[in-house]
């Protein structure tokens, strides 16, 4: 298993160019399933998680293609089952349910399991489909789901937490199937379904509202091929920018859609940095001393759940108290027990940290929990005195393409070592 050592204190600076989207490929790759015709997808991010989800296509029956960042994929016939040891490695693969029940009218596809960001639900994906005619069951472990014909029909898919922005793409994936017309109230409307959404009209789907709370899918009898471009990876260009903000005399994301990282760059310059907007880039520097800040995670476009750990990584050594508060998975707070062996001083109350600036962090042995939670150790590790070692850095690369090679570009002394 690999580990990353931080050797912290090199200044970032210099470009970078922003891979495509995990969590827009994702849904996208599943979506490939619902049609017998071939997909051609550009921008797909080389990640395990990505390489995953073609492992999952591959098995239940896909012919998939890969030349760097283009995919291509052929399911002309679709198995409906999809086993434990098939989906068990990411979560992520409950994307499959909504094009296997759409296409194949049945669909068994094993619960993955859970994670240390929180509980996880899919009841929300369940009561969907419900909602469009099928009969679920949740039995040893699997969703098995039938229908003899998914039908159009107005479904509310705001739960305790807000929008679900899975189940969203779940049930708009089901519906653009279905005989009449579905509305789907409370959607979540982050940009990655909005680009689930192109792909699917482009598939000749007919679905209306992307992008806002209303969703509105007239029913076809069938789907076609399409090509598409995956957008640019706001959570990668956000991580990257914080990073900037961290340790850096000027770091600019290239290819990034600015309105998709508004929220990010707001905070930024509320905690004191400069930001300039261009077309398709976005550059951070600092601008005086960094300020504290209040951060309450929200749905899109609010300030993302998946940006509050590495925000908590810069807020640790910013002068003064900064409050985070986490909305959407309120235990999402794995990163804080490493970044305190660094020697932040955070205190957890509810779903609320409270962050107290330290002047310096010093490197420390510590472990990866999750994707995001890797990813604030980096920024943490760039800042403090000494080497950061990370393990388990298997959950970097489930996101994040090459970010070793891409921080040491901006001038970081990061490296991979083998560990045993
Ligand atoms: N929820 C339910 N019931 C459901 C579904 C969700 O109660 O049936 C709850 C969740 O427990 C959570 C909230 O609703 O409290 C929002 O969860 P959501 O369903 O939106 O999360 P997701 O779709 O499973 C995606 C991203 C996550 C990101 C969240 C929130 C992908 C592959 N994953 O997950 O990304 O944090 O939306 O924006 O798109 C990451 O990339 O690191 C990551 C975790």
């Amino acid at each position: 298993m690999d580990k990353i050592l931080v050797h912290g204190g090199r200044p970032l600076s210099g470009s970078i160019k922003i891979s495509g989207s995990k969590n827009s490929a994702l849904p996208i790759l599943a979506a490939t399933l619902l049609t017998r015709e071939p997909c051609v997808l550009r921008h797909v991010p080389d990640l395990s998680d990505t390489n995953y989800m073609l492992q999952i296509l591959m098995y239940l029956g896909a012919q998939v293609e890969r030349a760097s960042g283009t995919v291509s994929v052929q399911a002309e016939k679709v198995e409906s089952v999809a086993p434990y040891d098939v989906v068990r490695r990411m979560r992520a693969s409950v994307c499959v349910l909504g094009p296997l029940l759409a296409r194949c009218r049945e669909a068994t596809v094993s619960l993955p399991g859970g994670c240390v960001i929180g509980d996880r639900p899919i009841d929300l994906h369940l009561r969907g489909f419900e909602a469009l005619g099928a009969a679920v069951r949740v039995e040893a472990g699997n969703v098995r789901m039938f229908t003899p014909q998914l039908k159009g029909a107005i479904i509310n898919l705001t739960g305790k937490f807000g929008p679900t922005v899975l189940g969203t793409d779940n049930v708009m994936m089901a519906a653009v199937l279905a005989e009449g017309t579905t509305v789907i109230e409370g959607a979540a409307s982050e940009p990655e379904v909005v680009d689930l959404a192109n792909f699917l009209n482009k598939m000749g789907a007919k679905i209306e509202g992307a992008g806002t709370r209303r969703l509105i899918i007239e029913g076809v009898q069938e789907l076609h091929g399409a090509e598409h471009d995956i957008i640019p990876d706001r959570i990668e260009a956000g991580t990257f920018l914080v990073a900037g903000a961290v340790c850096g005399t000027g770091v600019t994301v290239n290819r990034v859609e600015p309105s998709h990282i508004e929220a990010v760059t707001t905070a930024l310059v509320s905690a004191g940095f400069k930001i300039d907007i261009h077309e398709r880039s976005a550059t951070v520097s600092p601008n005086g001393a960094s300020k504290p800040l209040e951060i309450v995670t929200a749905p899109y476009p609010g300030f993302p759940t998946d940006m509050q750990a590495q925000m908590c990584a810069l807020l640790s050594t910013t002068e003064g108290i900064s409050v985070v508060t986490e909305n959407i998975f309120p235990q999402r707070y794995m990163h804080v027990a490493e970044l305190k062996r660094m020697g932040a001083q955070v205190q957890i109350e509810g779903s609320t940290a409270v962050i107290q600036g330290v002047e310096k962090l010093l490197g420390a042995p510590v472990m990866a929990s999750d994707l995001r939670a890797s990813a604030a150790l980096v920024l943490a590790g760039l800042k403090a005195e000494g080497t950061t070692e990370i393990s388990r850095v298997y959950h970097i690369d489930r996101g994040y393409e090459h970010l070793d090679e891409k921080l040491s570009e901006l001038g970081a002394h990061i490296e991979r070592v083998k560990a045993d």
